[in-house]
């Protein structure tokens, strides 16, 4: 069998089960991979999927990278470089963060339309790659097209979505109630450990980018609230029907 993936999916917090409806499925291992890195945080697994899904090929990362874990940028975003050289063109991306914007709730999907980098080393620093400039433009890192489509298809289903912009951290310690204030004060309306390094490298590889993120838990000013990595969880899973719902109308209509 032959598969020309031009779809990529990170199959993030929350998108899981998107996994058992891909058809006509082959997998590699990350450790049966050179170069790959392997991951170790509980609750991601780690293959690369190729299959169908909504009738196109696709290719679906199953088990991220995180810098918090202990691997360079270069290893967070090698997935992406793999996918540019597969001819991957559009990239879909999930996860799970901490809403600060006060109209946020628990569960709620958050459609982002712009980031804040707040990692420590940049996915870009060192040489640069041929496939994009030196100075990359941000501008537009998030597709304004599929972010229209996706607020369609949410309409369409009578999904409740918000918009915002996701500040990307290096954890893996959650935000301290001061922490939380400052990135919502800096113009973040969601914090989280993931997505801001893969992004930006598939945009510098001209890929075009979607994402959502789950709001699993809220930091807002003035109102404390402990979170857990098993609270982050549950309240993924919850949300994950919802998620999938769009996420695979955004691929059938890829
Ligand atoms: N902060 C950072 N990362 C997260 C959070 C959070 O509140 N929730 C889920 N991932």
């Amino acid at each position: 069998m032959t598969t020309k993936p031009e779809t990529a999916i990170i199959l993030g917090t929350g998108l899981g089960q998107l996994a058992t409806e891909i058809t006509d499925s082959y997998e590699f291992s990350y450790s049966d991979i050179p170069n790959f890195p392997v991951s170790t945080v509980e609750g991601h697994s780690g293959k690369l999927i190729f299959g169908k899904l909504g009738g196109k090929d696709i290719m679906a990362m199953q088990g991220r990278f995180h810098y918090y874990e202990g691997y360079s940028m270069k290893d967070v975003t090698f997935p992406i470089r793999v996918m540019y050289e597969l001819g991957i063109k559009t990239l879909f991306v999930s996860n799970a963060s901490g809403g600060m914007n006060p109209e946020f709730k628990i569960g709620d999907l958050m459609i982002i339309t712009d980031h804040i980098n707040f990692f420590p080393e940049h996915p870009l620093r060192g040489k640069n790659f041929p496939t994009g400039p030196r100075f990359p433009d941000m501008h537009e890192t998030y597709d304004h097209a599929l972010i229209k489509e996706a607020d369609q298809i949410a309409e369409e289903k009578g999904i409740r979505v918000m918009h915002g912009v996701y500040v990307g951290v290096q954890g893996p310690t959650f935000e301290t109630p001061a922490e939380y204030k400052m990135y919502h004060r800096l113009g973040g309306d969601a914090v989280g450990m993931s997505t801001v390094p893969e992004v930006i490298v598939a945009h510098h590889c001209g890929i075009r980018t979607f994402g959502i993120s789950i709001i699993t838990d809220l930091g807002l000013e003035d109102t404390p609230v402990e979170v857990s990595h098993e609270e982050v969880q549950v309240a993924a899973n919850n949300a994950q029907p919802l998620m999938t719902e769009i996420m695979r109308e955004m691929i059938r209509r890829a």
